[in-house]
């Protein structure tokens, strides 16, 4: 296991198309995941795409919100190959960080009913949905995979700024709640 190292905006792997994983049960797959869970869980965010550690291939993790297990803990979602596909035309304007441009934050437009597709570490496939907040984060986490960064989405720029500041906006805290943490 090793804490990587979290590319910011404006370093190149951030706006490249990640690869397809061909194999998802293969060790180098499982060893990128181990280390991408140990360096979010070291930095303290919700959310975690492979091109924020400097690794081109299509794998997401994240903290499902709202989800723990019986005692309480969070469960990390492992996505591969993920998929999204909108479930109808509504959008709704949340906030959004991210690890890739820490201390800023911004209002972005996400789709608010969701589908996803994508295979499990163990290289099974699954179609599940996500609303509200857990479909904005997998939007935010899957863009990475396409280059995509949080302000690339953004439809008023005035809303775009260091989260210290926008607080009185009406952005999340950082250590609030799982809406103020960056991913
Ligand atoms: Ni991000």
């Amino acid at each position: 296991m090793a804490i990587l190292k979290i590319a910011r905006m404006g370093h190149l792997v951030l706006q490249q198309k990640a690869e397809e994983v061909e194999d998802p049960t293969a060790s180098e797959i499982h060893r990128l995941i181990n280390d991408m869970n140990e360096t979010l869980d070291d930095v303290g965010g919700i959310g975690l795409a492979a091109p924020q550690v400097h690794e081109g291939q299509r794998v997401v993790i994240y903290y499902e919100p709202g989800r723990t297990d019986e005692e309480d803990a969070k469960e990390l979602t492992v996505l591969i190959n993920p998929v999204i596909k909108p479930l109808d035309e509504e959008v709704e304007v949340g906030w959004e960080s991210c690890l890739s441009l820490p201390g800023l934050t911004g209002a972005v437009p996400r789709h608010t009913h969701i589908c996803y597709t994508g295979l499990t570490p163990e290289g099974e496939e699954f179609e599940r949905e996500a609303h509200g907040f857990h479909a904005r984060v997998l939007q935010h986490e899957c863009d990475h995979l396409d280059g995509i960064l949080y302000p690339m989405r953004m439809t008023n720029m005035a809303y775009f700024g260091f989260a210290e500041e926008m607080r009185e906006r009406g952005a999340p805290a950082k250590d609030d709640d799982e809406e103020g943490e960056e991913q």
